[in-house]
């Protein structure tokens, strides 16, 4: 069984943030979104990752993720030339994919849980499709799926103007090769895209075999910064350890699960954890609350943080308290001593709320 990852699309959701970086590299407790999408494939066995990226921001995910020998693995890049569709992106990976089943995951979904139990549903079943489904309060903003009383799917719909059905489809499929000819047949919707869900419809209406799997476990689409901040929240809430590394001095004091990776330095400052902290970093005379990752090479200087997502070489100096926010790459932050007045340079579609 093969892997495909879809790491495509524009971002706009995430801007300004997604000017510079993929969204789908934008990171969760300091580890890009993209690598949970990767490891849990290769957890599940998956050798052979295909990755669909986009003519825009195509090297930087080639760059992040290498050619998978680091997890000895297989990946290779197939570039989508617009963003028309998860069906048109699984065309556009036809050669890659050949004749074999493949697991098709979308690469800006986090979900809380392995999906081995579901690879061994589909082959034990041998049905040519199985679909993720989850509850949603926003139908809606999703593709949602009609079951019957006994719980078979009856129909599915892309964004429904009057959703039928909570349950939506999460970005997690798995598709034997007949999945080919229901696209090679499908037309735009309404947003001018092909569908991956009307794909699936369309093997539903031809008799085909569609099953799904409930998922028990959280799911989060990272699309925009509320819900980066919850992914944060959390990841570190289940998957933060204590490892301190780096130098900690006797000002200091840690507590709770705070990762700290090595060559950063705590002077003076109180942290309590869930919290995670890159390599390099300086923290001084500083506070850190929970739920904040903080990336490589920042500084933090006479602040107080928390709720945060922090990206790599940020400099923060006399900031009272920020929380809720999510600052990007290289930022500056800075309370100027005897002016009372804001200094900003803020670029393109930033939020700043006083
Ligand atoms: C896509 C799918 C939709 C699915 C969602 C999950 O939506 O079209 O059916 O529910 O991913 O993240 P999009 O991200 O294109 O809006």
């Amino acid at each position: 069984m093969k892997g495909l990852i879809l790491s495509g699309g524009k971002g706009t959701r995430l801007r300004p943030l997604t000017y510079t970086a993929a969204k789908q590299l934008v990171p969760v407790a300091n580890k890009a979104i993209l690598f949970y999408v990767i490891e849990n494939l290769i957890h599940a066995g998956i050798q052979d990752l295909g990755i669909i990226i986009s003519p825009e921001t195509g090297v930087l995910v080639q760059e992040a993720i290498g050619n998978g020998t680091r997890w000895g693995v297989n990946v290779s890049y197939i570039v989508q030339s617009e963003p028309a569709g998860l069906a048109h992106a699984v065309s556009t990976a036809r050669e890659f994919l050949g004749d074999e089943p493949f697991v098709m995951y979308l690469g800006d979904n986090l979900i809380g849980s392995r999906i081995n139990g579901l690879i061994e549903t589909f082959s034990q079943s041998q049905v040519d499709a199985l679909i993720l489904l989850k509850e949603v309060q926003n139908p809606c903003q999703f593709g949602i799926a009609e079951v019957d009383a006994q719980g078979c799917l009856v129909r599915l719909v892309e964004k429904p103007q009057n959703p039928t059905s909570n349950l939506a489809l999460v970005g997690v499929y798995i598709f034997s090769p007949v999945i080919h000819e229901a696209i090679a047949g499908l037309t735009p919707s309404w947003r001018g895209e092909l569908e991956i869900t009307d794909a699936i419809q369309r093997l539903l209406e031809s008799g085909r075999a569609v099953t799904s799997y409930r998922l028990d476990a959280w799911w989060l689409d990272t699309g925009k910064k509320d819900d980066l901040l919850t992914a944060n929240t959390i990841v570190l809430d289940e998957w933060a350890r204590r490892d301190l590394q780096g130098e900690i001095d006797d000002q200091s004091q840690i507590s709770g699960r705070v990762s700290i990776a090595p060559g950063s330095r705590i002077i003076n400052s109180t942290l309590r954890g869930p919290i995670v902290i890159g390599a390099n970093c300086l923290i001084k005379d500083s506070f850190i609350g929970p739920f904040t990752s903080i990336g490589d090479h920042s500084r933090i200087e006479s602040s107080a943080i928390e709720h945060s997502v922090i990206l790599n070489e940020v400099h923060i100096q006399q900031i009272d308290r920020l929380e809720d926010s999510l600052i990007g790459k290289n930022a500056r932050l800075a309370r100027h001593e005897q002016h009372r007045c804001l200094r900003l340079m803020i670029s393109d579609d930033s939020v700043v709320e006083f």
